[in-house]
């Protein structure tokens, strides 16, 4: 590569990830399987089978599911060779991408995870673990005592730093991060289904409770609880 490509090419990876804002080499980094970017099942019989459940068998789910399914969630698109844009699998106002996500697993409840909580980082898709054991029950209880959200082997967090978007758009901003956790419930509907798994949506939950039953980083608030299984 001529030098000035490489200056440019440095540049525009800079900040690509700069304007991402999320750590993305760390040592506690646990690199998840490359997310599938074609499936079995098309959208519109992954809509059609799509269906809120609340009990999930004892059967673990693998590493490869949670991984497609994080992505699903927030997780980032190959860069624009072109353009250079960076953009996740859901739309952002002002491309600001305010989610953070979290997953919760159990005891040997996917494979190749310990039981623990962690945060998923898009652009190195990988988990970092926040904290060790496992938290559905203390979870489970936070949200009104809906306690079949312990028996789901892999519970997604969908959360939001609301001062991310707030700090461009002022109040409308708030209104724009709801919108945009509902995109990603969607998201990890549709991708369930298509991956053959079981899916619910818990939005019944005080956000105080939650936040410290779970330990998530100050500043970050709950907005989705969303349990998955077999
Ligand atoms: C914002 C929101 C909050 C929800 N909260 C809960 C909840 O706290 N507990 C629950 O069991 N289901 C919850 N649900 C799931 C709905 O009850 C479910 O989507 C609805 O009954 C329709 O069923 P379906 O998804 O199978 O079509 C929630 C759904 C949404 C969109």
């Amino acid at each position: 590569m001529k030098p000035v490509k490489y200056v440019v090419f440095c540049a525009v990876t800079l900040i690509l990830l700069m304007s991402f804002k999320e750590a993305v080499f760390s040592a506690n980094d646990i690199k998840l399987p490359k997310p599938a970017f074609t499936g079995k099942m098309s959208v519109e019989s992954a809509m059609l089978k799509k269906k809120s459940v609340r009990h999930f068998s004892k059967d673990p789910l693998t590493l490869e599911q949670v991984s497609q399914l994080l992505w699903a969630a927030n997780g980032a698109l190959p860069v624009d060779a072109i353009s250079g844009a960076t953009v996740k699998t859901l739309p952002s106002a002002g491309g600001i991408y305010p989610l953070e996500i979290f997953l919760l697993t159990g005891s040997d409840t996917v494979k190749g995870l310990p039981a623990g909580i962690f945060q998923y980082y898009a652009i190195s898709n990988s988990l970092v673990q926040i904290s060790q054991g496992d938290g559905r029950l203390a979870l489970a209880q936070a949200a009104l005592s809906q306690l079949w959200i312990a028996s789901a082997p892999a519970v997604v967090v969908i959360a939001a730093s609301f001062n991310k978007m707030t700090a461009k758009y002022g109040n409308q901003g708030i209104k724009y991060v709801f919108m945009e956790s509902g995109s990603s419930n969607q998201n990890l509907f549709l991708q369930a289904e298509a991956l053959g798994l079981r899916i619910g949506t818990v939005g019944a939950f005080e956000e105080g409770s939650v936040s410290s039953a779970i330990k998530i980083p100050a500043g970050v608030t709950p907005l989705f609880i969303v349990p998955v299984g077999k």
